[in-house]
């Protein structure tokens, strides 16, 4: 069983007990749902592998409240540093060398010396952040390889019946996951996300690397095919071939849109919504189209699930 949770004190407490009980919670960040437990707790931390079926080389994203709380388990270097005054809290994830005797099970860190530490902007997050007192592990809570849940009905979706419980807060603001980056000495873009490439730049006034899609993934949310529907999907499309459902974007009309005003943050808001809604018009073996997204600031991010969600399947 598991149980929806109102997000106010109560809720907020009941999540937080669940969590310090070893127990799985899941919660809103402003990107997408998280699927929390206690970072340092091997059990619990092997129970969100469990839970999302997830290959267990696939280090996980810690939660902290804040800048101070993120320096007790890793160290920041100078241009870390300025990505966090800049962009936390927020959708940006960091990697950065962890501390010794941090206390974060080695399974959060697949056994890297590194750790992906993110401070999430949503309200209820840093609320259940600061009462459950701890650094809590979250992937996206959907099961391993399928679309990132946005909305708690999501989460219950893949998940119920896996997981104690799912604080509800409504629809996810940015919609697709934080931009993970290892910042220090020289920055490397591991996954475009919720900040776009073109504001770290703006803020380092140095180039970023793209680093991670030249087929070993650094970061094993760069797996090929990893946010996948259900029905086939194909990309650039400027109309529906016979037996497709199109999703427009901007002058692109389909019987679905990412954005009719061809406008970045909607569609990143809107994507793995009108991904599941897309998915489930088409039916079992159905087909879907995208129209074109520019590939600049969120549309980066937007183009990279959306070459996953397109990319041939095992
Ligand atoms: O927006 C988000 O980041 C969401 C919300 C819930 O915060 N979380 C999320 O986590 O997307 P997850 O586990 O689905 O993605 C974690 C990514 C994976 O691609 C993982 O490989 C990478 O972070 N990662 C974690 N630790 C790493 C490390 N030490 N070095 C490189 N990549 C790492
Ligand atoms: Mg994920």
């Amino acid at each position: 069983m598991t149980v929806t949770l109102a997000p106010d004190d109560s809720g907020i407490a009941e999540a937080a007990r669940l969590l310090a009980a070893g127990e799985l919670a899941a919660f809103p960040t402003e990107t997408v749902y998280g699927l929390g437990g206690d970072a340092r707790d091997d059990r619990a931390v092997a129970r969100i592998y469990e839970a999302k079926g997830r290959p267990s080389f696939n280090p996980l994203i810690v939660h902290l409240p804040d800048l101070a709380a993120v320096e007790q388990i890793a160290h920041l270097g100078p241009k870390a540093r300025k990505l966090a005054a800049a962009f936390w809290p927020g959708p940006l994830t960091l990697v950065l060398p962890l501390r010794d005797g941090a206390g974060i099970s080695p399974l959060v860190t697949a056994g890297l010396d590194t750790v992906a530490v993110r401070v999430p902007a949503h309200p209820l997050a840093q609320q259940l952040l600061r009462a459950f007192d701890g650094p809590l592990a979250a992937p996206s809570a959907n099961p391993s390889g399928r679309v990132s849940p946005t909305r708690a009905a999501h989460v219950l979706e893949g998940l119920s019946g896996r997981i104690a419980a799912v604080l509800d807060g409504g629809p996810s603001a940015v919609g697709l996951e934080s931009t993970i980056l290892l910042a220090d000495p020289e920055p490397v873009m591991l996954r475009p996300g919720g900040v776009p490439s073109e504001a770290i730049q703006a803020l380092l006034g140095e180039a970023v690397a793209a680093g991670g899609d030249a087929g070993r993934p650094t970061s094993p949310g760069q797996l090929a095919s990893h946010y996948a529907p259900g029905a086939s999907v194909r990309l650039e499309a400027t109309e529906a071939q016979a037996g497709e459902l199109l999703v427009g974007f901007g002058a692109v009309q389909g019987r679905l849109t990412l954005s009719a005003t061809g406008d970045l943050v909607e569609a990143a808001a809107a994507l793995f919504d009108t991904l599941r809604e897309a998915d489930r018009l088409a039916g079992p073996g159905g087909r879907i189209a995208f129209a074109p997204v520019p590939q600049a600031g969120l549309g980066r991010a937007i183009n990279d699930r959306l070459r996953r969600a397109a990319a041939p399947r095992d």
